[in-house]
């Protein structure tokens, strides 16, 4: 990825750690699409899938509810005060992952779906080339493996983050079961490809 979209996705709020978002992007330049990422925030990981998506001529379908993780709220560790819009007082992240969509010039790649997870999967029409999941932490992962993973084509790619957390390791452990093997692992990211 070019030096300025680094910089960029690194100045980014959000968790992915540099090694991550590098090994998101080279895996998804290995595949057709369309991507689709689960939990988006304000574009972190979005822009380093969003440039493979663009090197490879496809779309990354950014899928967030913007309305944040229980871990976010204002008494907790993971809770960000620019994610909270001040005209509203609600979490809001879809107007930061729009600013980090535009500055990247990834306008016309990312697309923004601003709903939950199961929902948007459960309507979803089509198959996957790339899956990233990244929303819920808690016990709803399971969800989300259980609704998008059948949509990922054989061949393609799923990625979990946080994958030491219980809840995603165990639907990490039903990808494996179900079908995917694993690929590689870097810090706490795991790919697996579906057989
Ligand atoms: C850990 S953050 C994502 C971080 C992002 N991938 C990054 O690189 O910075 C989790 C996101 O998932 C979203 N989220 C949580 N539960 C969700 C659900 N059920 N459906 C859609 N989005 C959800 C939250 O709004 C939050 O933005």
């Amino acid at each position: 990825m070019r030096s300025e979209r680094v910089a960029l996705a690194e100045a980014t709020l959000g968790w992915l750690h540099p090694g991550e978002g590098e090994a998101l992007n080279e895996w998804a330049l290995q595949c057709d699409g369309p991507f689709v990422e689960l939990g988006s925030f304000a574009g972190k990981s979005t822009v380093w899938i969003g440039d493979a998506a663009e090197h490879r001529g496809t779309v990354l379908f950014a899928v967030d509810w913007h309305r944040g993780s229980p871990e976010m709220a204002p008494d907790r560790e993971c809770h960000v005060p620019e994610a909270v819009d001040p005209s509203t007082g609600r979490h809001d992240t879809l107007r930061l992952l729009r600013a980090t969509v535009e500055v990247a010039g990834l306008e016309d790649v990312i697309i923004p779906v601003a709903g939950t997870s199961q929902t948007v999967g459960r309507w979803w029409g089509g198959d996957v080339g790339f899956l990233f999941i990244d929303a819920c932490h808690d016990e709803p992962v399971m969800q989300d493996h259980l609704v998008w993973s059948p949509l990922v084509r054989p061949g393609g790619l799923l990625a979990f983050h946080d994958s030491p957390i219980p809840a995603i390791s165990r639907a990490i452990a039903e990808a494996i079961a179900g079908g995917f093997e694993q690929v590689d692992v870097v810090e706490s990211l795991t790919l697996l490809r579906r057989l």
